[in-house]
């Protein structure tokens, strides 16, 4: 554990699977993960995300990045949290993906967001930190439900979530970037999981868990 998880703990919690490492990102990380969002994570014009935080302007997109980190890390309490987990393969940081509660304590739920480079799309990867976060959300911290949404064009997010077992959850109409946009909603319950064949390995979760109120 590092200096600083005795401070932060979620700082020194890791979640490995076969070919992943999943662990909170710390500042001297953020550089690795502004040059892969930069390196490219969708077609250009093509945002999937809410917000199109991804199309900033190559000299904003950094300080944007920088800023939402510590705005997540800063707002945690056991109440509302988000985990900005950065994702790493034989050393390499290729994405994130993020799980996201309000009102933990009552509602057991988690909403999840993900993106990983465009050069390595199309390997499983997508879907094995995925089920790392469901495993991890209800084998260890005690969610019964994870939801997550995306653009109904989206069939790489729809994919990892239909193969996953999630239901879909009604499509609502948002406004995405000032566009309409309509979003198919997804619903994961420990009932309907395909789980996957490998366990998770999970490093330092009492301290994060005790952080996190659970
Ligand atoms: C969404 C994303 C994280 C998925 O990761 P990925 O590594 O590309 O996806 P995977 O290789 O794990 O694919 C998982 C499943 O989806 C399916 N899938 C992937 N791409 C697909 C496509 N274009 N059409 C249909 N199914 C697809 C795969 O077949 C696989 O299912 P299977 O295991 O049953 O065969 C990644 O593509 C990405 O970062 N996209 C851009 C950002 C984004 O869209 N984020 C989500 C916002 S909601």
């Amino acid at each position: 554990m590092t200096e600083l998880a005795a401070y932060w703990p979620p700082f020194g919690l890791t979640l490995t699977t076969p070919r992943l490492v999943l662990r909170p990102i710390r500042d001297d990380e953020i550089p690795a993960a502004v040059r892969a969002a930069l390196s490219g994570i969708h077609e250009p014009g093509r945002s999937p995300f809410s917000n199109p935080w991804s199309e900033a302007p190559a000299h904003e997109l950094g300080t944007n990045m920088a800023q939402w980190y510590w705005r997540c890390r800063a707002g945690m309490t056991s109440e509302e949290w988000t985990l900005l987990l950065g994702i790493w393969h034989d050393g390499q940081f290729i994405g994130c993906q993020d799980v996201e509660a309000k009102n933990f304590p009552t509602l057991k739920t988690v909403t999840t967001g993900s993106w990983l480079r465009q050069d390595v799309h199309g390997r499983g990867f997508g879907k094995e930190m995925r089920a790392a976060v469901a495993l991890y959300a209800f084998d260890w911290l005690g969610a019964e439900v994870a939801e997550s949404e995306a653009a109904a064009w989206n069939r790489q997010s729809l994919g990892v979530s239909r193969s996953l077992g999630y239901e879909l959850n009604g499509v609502t109409r948002a406004s995405w970037g000032g566009n309409a946009q309509d979003v198919q909603k997804v619903r994961l319950t420990p009932v309907t999981f395909k789980r996957p064949d490998w366990d998770l390995k999970v490093k330092d979760h009492e301290a994060t868990a005790k952080y996190l109120g659970i």
